[in-house]
């Protein structure tokens, strides 16, 4: 699950149910299958929330799942007699650059009930302290008290962020897009191949590498979270001196997300997501990655030693 997101619905009080992604992005059946579960409890439904490109895994939404969703949620809206707005986040919508995966449609096209919101926003492509973000969807009075309350509240992006995103959208946005996405995909390309000789044999499964900038890794035996010997390691917090180095100059450190963040922690991956762990290729350069991954491996090393 995208973690920041959920965090901040649980704080404004709703309950989040978390449906496990497959290698095509959000697993379709277990979405049938909790909402049966459910009964009559899905009346109380407020929205469905997508991520199209997924943070933290960096799945693609299939556009058959895309399709599928769409019928799911049109079923449920009819049988409960409200329209229950099903948002797409395309964050990461632009950052596919794998060229083999196929053209990502609008959720838009498989929509007649008009149920779909997309979610965009300029954070990934241009720079995030623009603050600027966009939701399409139909017009009603959904859309209309989105629009009331942005001008209640003032547009959080100041008027100099707009203009600058503008000119930047009106030229040369393609050729950002395609500059990023080349980097990307090299970089990718390279800390697969990293992932694969230096961590291979502890690699349970590796999501990621065609879009985004994340690799989301499960560890075949080596815990993760933030009391793991693994965590200690890269983060210098073992204790003993030989691992950490000296107080007034420790040993590099590795920054990464544990899976535990990344799991909800009513859902049916806590156990799962013990063993799991998010990296991101997105701002280091290849040199530093290699270096990480293999601290990586030495960590996985010190953890097995300490079993
Ligand atoms: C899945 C997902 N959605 C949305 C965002 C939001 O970006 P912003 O609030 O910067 O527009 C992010 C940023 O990390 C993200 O990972």
């Amino acid at each position: 699950m995208y973690y920041i997101y959920c965090n901040d619905l649980e704080r404004k009080g709703f309950k989040v149910v978390a449906i496990p992604e497959d290698d095509e992005g959000l697993d379709t059946e277990l979405l049938k299958a909790k909402l049966t579960t459910l009964g009559d409890e899905s009346a109380a439904i407020r929205f469905f929330y997508v991520v199209t490109v997924n943070n933290p895994t960096c799945t693609i939404l299939s556009n058959n799942r895309k399709a599928e969703l769409v019928d799911i949620v049109t079923r449920l809206s009819s049988e409960v007699g409200r329209k229950i707005p099903l948002f797409f986040d395309n964050a990461y919508h632009d950052l596919v650059h794998d060229s083999t995966v196929e053209p990502l449609a609008s959720a838009l096209c498989y929509d007649d009930l008009g149920i779909v919101y997309e979610i965009g926003t300029l954070s990934k492509i241009l720079a995030p302290g623009l603050r600027i973000g966009y939701l399409i969807g139909s017009k009603g009075p959904f859309l209309n008290s989105i629009i009331q309350r942005t001008s209640d509240i003032g547009f959080s992006a100041p008027l100099i962020n707009q203009e600058i995103a503008s000119y930047l959208l009106d030229n040369g946005i393609e050729a950002q897009i395609e500059k990023v996405n080349n980097g990307y995909q090299q970089k990718a390309k390279q800390v697969k191949t990293w992932i694969a000789e230096l961590l291979g044999d502890n690699i349970q499964e590796c999501r990621g590498g065609s879009a985004g900038f994340y690799f989301y890794l499960t560890l075949a035996n080596t815990a993760t979270g933030a009391t793991s010997d693994f965590f200690k390691f890269l983060t210098r917090t073992t204790g003993q001196e030989a691992v950490d180095g000296p107080l007034d100059s420790q040993h590099p450190k590795v920054i990464y997300i544990p899976g535990e963040h990344c799991v909800h922690p009513n859902g049916d991956m806590v156990e799962v997501g013990k063993r799991q762990l998010r990296i991101s290729y997105g701002f280091e350069e290849l040199p530093q990655i290699h270096t990480a991954l293999k601290l990586m491996k030495s960590a996985i090393g010190y953890s097995q030693e300490n079993l």
